[in-house]
């Protein structure tokens, strides 16, 4: 049946993992994927992870099938982490959630559900958004739609822009909005901002989506939760997909949850019981380590507080590398004012190099990035940022 059928293209993101891991030039740096690493190179299991694994390993009695959203206690936590301890949504048992695997797996839940009581919901993106947003919400039935996002000249959040196009769109679509560390941009929304958004939604009645997957990794996890908040008080319906691949360094544990916010409890219930039906479908009910460690960790004032040190310690190391980038850049006498690199957040950078110059390091210095020129920080050390900066500098000054 595969004879005249076309192969699929490599996928932009893990497409880039698979050519880096081909790639046999010993000096490449891998600066495409989302994914932590330290000052060594390597993708770390965080102390507290570990701790949890041989707790687990000790006192796990049984491998029978979780509940279809989970274990209980893990989407208390999920809860208390995206909108704070002392949230009105989780008092007022306004919020249900469900374990999903990763991310993604958070957000086809999300669009499954969504789309299950309106057919005809269009799903607007940021220009740009991550590559898989899309995919994942065609995927889901979805016709896909963007909304003015980056400003490119400015280099920040074209905010007016983006106001005055989702201030029209249609009642019942979705809007998907980054939470915090947008990728692939690095520019976040302000406090501000977001409670303008919300009286936007409001108005206009779309549905507001918001993908938090990189909570801790861009001014902290309380800081970082301003978005969700601001929603979430706001009594609107809304959808939460959230991920521990990145600060609990869980990547291929599949950690994630769907929670769905109500105006009341008694709505909560149906929307738990239709994202069951959900979840039932598309995998039946999740895997159980990825969550339990999670669990186990935010249930252990010890595991907790050393869970924070840590992502503390991931948060600075991407702030140091973010600035050497640029400093290495200046010391170089590059022209080019990349100062704006340090007014974004989170693991990426848009750096704001062009596809030939992405494609001419990739060629010449087996130095990967997305196409888009976005630059996960993280594959930065102190042993190749100077090669880096160097390789950046030659391109810049044979692209003059
Ligand atoms: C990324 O954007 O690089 C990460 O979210 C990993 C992925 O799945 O694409």
């Amino acid at each position: 049946m595969w004879k005249n059928i076309e192969a699929a293209p490599a996928d932009a993101i893990l497409g880039l993992t698979e050519a880096f891991q081909a790639e046999s030039r010993p000096g490449k740096v891998n600066l495409g994927v989302g994914v932590y690493k330290d000052e060594t190179g390597i993708t770390p299991i965080p102390g507290c992870v570990k701790a949890a694994e041989l707790i687990l390993l000790e006192t796990e009695k049984t491998k029978s099938y979780l509940p279809i959203p989970g274990e209980p206690v893990y989407g208390v936590e999920v809860q208390k982490l995206i909108f704070g301890e002392s949230s009105e949504v989780i008092s007022g048992r306004r919020a249900v959630t469900a374990h999903a695997p990763g991310g993604t797996g958070a957000l086809r839940v999300g669009a499954d559900l969504l789309k299950k009581f309106n057919k005809d919901a269009k799903l607007w993106l940021s220009d740009p958004s991550w590559t898989n947003h899309r995919s994942v919400f065609s995927a889901a039935g979805y016709a896909v739609e963007e909304y003015p996002y980056y400003d490119a000249d400015a280099k920040g959040v074209d905010f007016v822009a983006m106001k005055e196009c989702l201030a029209r769109v249609p009642s019942g679509d979705v809007v998907l909005l980054h939470a915090c560390c947008h990728n692939p941009t690095g520019f976040d929304l302000s406090a501000e901002q977001w409670k303008e958004l919300v009286e936007v939604a409001k108005k206009a009645g779309w549905i507001p989506f918001l993908d938090f997957a990189y909570q801790g990794l861009g001014e902290g996890l309380e800081q970082d939760r301003v978005g969700v908040v601001a929603f979430a008080e706001s009594g609107l319906d809304m959808v939460v997909s959230s991920s521990f691949s990145k600060n609990f360094g869980l990547y291929r544990e599949r950690v994630g949850a769907c929670t769905v916010v109500t105006p009341s409890e008694a709505e909560a219930v149906v929307a738990m019981s239709h994202l069951k039906t959900v979840v039932r479908v598309l995998y039946s009910n999740p895997p159980a380590h990825g969550g339990l460690v999670v669990k186990t960790v935010l249930t252990s004032k010890a595991l907790r507080s050393q869970w924070v040190e840590e992502l503390d310690g991931m948060c600075r190391r991407i702030k140091e590398m973010r600035a050497q980038l640029v400093q290495g850049l200046e010391k170089r006498g590059v022209e080019r004012d990349f100062s704006y690199i340090l007014r974004q957040r989170g693991m990426f950078s848009f750096s704001g190099l062009s596809k030939e110059m992405v494609e001419w390091l990739r060629a010449e210095k087996a130095i990967y990035m997305v196409g888009s020129g976005r630059i996960n920080l993280a594959g930065l050390t102190t042993s190749n940022i100077d090669y880096v900066c160097d390789a950046i500098a030659e391109g810049l000054k044979q692209e003059k």
